[in-house]
């Protein structure tokens, strides 16, 4: 009887915790990485993903807050932008009072570009070949964003000088809903300067071939979202087919840094987070 009391009120409380407290108590991860290539001077890179707007707006606005005294060199977006048309204003609102020197750069994840109601959401756990019927405003997103002042990726590369140093961005789009288009986004990309791959999942390195990249950053698996203590992240349900060690956080692929974020928001089937809280990046990069 006694036990039986005790988990019912271990249930709830573990419930009340992963949908009340854990979604919204963000965390500022700080990483070193140092390039093989060596770079003249260390740059920062603030890494944000999946925010999955118009969800829990004002905590993501008090946590923004914060990120911008950091004043980093780039900010990266890593896709899922948005959930539905309606984050599109709160998305560029927030993220246009983030100043970054070298530039905002982002690409899109699956959730930009469709609209999944919470049927087709859960389909989307077990066959990700499935689309859903309606589609976001992509276009209004990437106009706006522009306008803010952050460029979508759109299967291309830019280049930023910063001092000494050259970085090639390459942004891949979305690899979940077939439209990365690798060679279109490595077109002009050389062997020269620090080569950063956008993506929203990680699966990409494994499709790039010899592309040259040193660094690439993921989002789209919540760093597994539901986690277990001790075990980490679970091994089904990864939503990384290159495995688990490559969901979340650093990583190796072949001569590729990875790093796979758990990104700031949920998506519409499950508004839970347990032992994976959400985190906005700030890469030291030297
Ligand atoms: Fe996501």
């Amino acid at each position: 009887m006694h036990l039986t009391v005790f988990l019912i009120l271990l249930a709830g409380f573990i419930i009340l915790w992963g949908v009340g407290v854990e979604p919204r108590w963000y965390r500022l991860r700080r990483i070193k990485i140092r390039l093989s290539t060596g770079l003249s001077t260390p740059v920062t890179i603030l890494q944000l993903s999946d925010m999955h707007f118009p969800f829990f707006v004002r905590s993501v606005e008090k946590f923004f807050k914060k990120l911008i005294p950091l004043n980093p060199d780039f900010v990266f977006i890593t896709g899922d932008l948005i959930e539905t048309d309606e984050g599109i204003e709160p998305c560029v609102r927030l993220l246009s009072g983030i100043q970054a020197r070298l530039g905002m750069f982002a690409v899109f994840g699956n959730h930009d570009y469709y609209h999944y109601d919470l049927w087709e959401a859960i389909v989307f756990n077990f066959d990700r070949t499935k689309y859903p019927r309606k589609q976001n405003n992509y276009g209004l997103l990437k106009k706006s964003l522009a306008a803010a002042g952050c460029r979508v990726l759109d299967n291309e590369n830019t280049t930023v000088p910063n001092g000494r140093d050259l970085f090639r961005i390459i942004g891949v789009q979305d690899l979940v809903t077939s439209r990365a288009d690798i060679p279109k986004a490595f077109r002009g990309v050389g062997a020269d300067g620090v080569k950063i791959l956008l993506t929203h999942s990680i699966d990409a390195v494994a499709e790039i071939g010899e592309s040259p990249v040193d660094l690439a950053l993921a989002g789209h698996t919540h760093g597994g979202q539901i986690c277990l203590p001790l075990i980490g992240m679970p091994p089904v349900g990864t939503h990384c087919k290159l495995g688990r060690k490559y969901a979340a956080g650093l990583a190796r692929f072949r001569k590729i840094i990875t790093y796979t974020t758990h990104g700031i928001g949920v998506g519409r089937i499950l508004f839970f987070r347990l032992f994976c809280r959400p985190e906005a990046v700030l890469i030291e990069l030297h």
